[in-house]
């Protein structure tokens, strides 16, 4: 998608250097920065401490680090890089999918370029997979002036490109519709607030940031048509797995009578996990509560406390929507059904 009008990917194959290059996500939206390199512990960090996040988008960036790995040395790979990679995050399902991908792919012994290859039809599946869900959820959004709610970011940061959750919002903007959004900020880490208020102003998209806790309020105002949200992992009876918040909105919305829909690829699916108790959750430092950065008024960017010192955090980074509480699951075949 567009930023400043040019078009980019959360992250690809940077032909020059023979090397992986992901935006920074970290930074935004201070800075717009690009991050290359050529070694794959570097693209493991990267999954690790959040420069690249987001379900599909940690699992083409896993990818792409393991082309590299392959051409460190290939005696370690199977061994060293892939549980290297599996270790990064434990929620995403998409990243066991691209390390199943790459291992496959490596087991025929292939040239580097085999596996860049392999790496960039992973990254490019996922984006011809957004395309498609963000066709259907268009359908089911329908047209006008439709307020629609997203919680954390599922946008083409999180997805390479197009999103899942956001797909249909820009398809409905790319076909002239008007769209607005109400953007969750997204505690801890603010990743409506910081990412998809700025993705979606990138394109044009009208939209309005609000705390958490003001959703259920907005829903049962009547102010909000339909809630479209992404996800981490979907188990096989259809429950789902997404950033913490998205279960506290299923129940509003189950409350308010209000459609709430998950957009997912089929890499986000574990058909080999019954149900949502089954899903690891990952639990993340208490400082991602206690403390808040983003940039002052001369510009740069101050980390500050928020919490008296000394008082302890809770940090589940998901939690786990029953699919009862749900309106559907769209993926790139349209609805999926459990
Ligand atoms: O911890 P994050 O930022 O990686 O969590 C991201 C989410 O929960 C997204 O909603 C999910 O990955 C869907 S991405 C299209």
């Amino acid at each position: 998608m567009r930023v400043n009008g040019n078009f980019y990917r959360a992250v690809n194959w940077h032909v020059e250097s023979g090397g992986v290059q992901w935006i920074e996500q970290r930074l935004l939206p201070h800075r717009f920065e690009q991050v290359v390199t050529i070694k794959a512990e570097e693209v493991a960090v990267a999954i690790e401490s959040m420069q690249v996040r987001g379900a599909p988008s940690i699992g083409a960036a896993a990818a792409h680090g393991l082309a590299l790995a392959w051409n460190e040395g290939q005696e370690r790979f199977m061994e060293y890089w892939l549980p290297r990679f599996r270790r990064t995050r434990p929620t995403a399902v998409n990243l066991f999918h691209a390390c199943n991908v790459m291992q496959l792919c490596a087991e025929s012994n292939p040239q580097l370029s085999r596996m860049v290859e392999c790496a960039q039809a992973y990254a490019d599946g996922e984006v011809s997979a957004n395309r498609c869900i963000g066709e259907h959820m268009a359908g089911l959004l329908a047209v006008g002036q439709r307020q629609i709610l997203t919680h954390c970011n599922a946008g083409w940061l999180a997805a390479v490109d197009w999103g899942t959750a956001t797909a249909g919002i820009y398809h409905l903007a790319q076909a002239g519709e008007n769209p607005f959004v109400w953007v969750d900020e997204t505690r801890p880490r603010l990743q409506g607030a910081r990412l998809t208020a700025w993705e979606l102003s990138q394109e044009g998209v009208a939209c309005r940031i609000q705390a958490d806790g003001a959703a259920a309020w907005m829903i049962a105002q009547g102010r909000v048509d339909a809630i479209v949200v992404g996800a981490d992992r979907i188990a096989a009876n259809g429950d789902v797995a997404n950033k913490i918040g998205t279960y506290a909105l299923s129940l509003a919305a189950r409350e308010h009578g209000v459609p709430m829909y998950v957009a997912a690829p089929t890499s986000t699916f574990d058909a080999g996990c019954p149900s949502g108790s089954e899903i690891p959750i990952e639990q993340r430092n208490e400082n991602e509560v206690l403390r808040i950065d983003g940039m002052d008024d001369t510009n740069r960017i101050q980390d500050i406390r928020v919490a008296a010192p000394g008082v302890l955090a809770n940090n589940p980074a998901f939690d786990v929507t029953p699919y009862a509480n749900l309106s559907g699951i769209v993926c790139e075949h349209g609805l999926w059904h459990a």
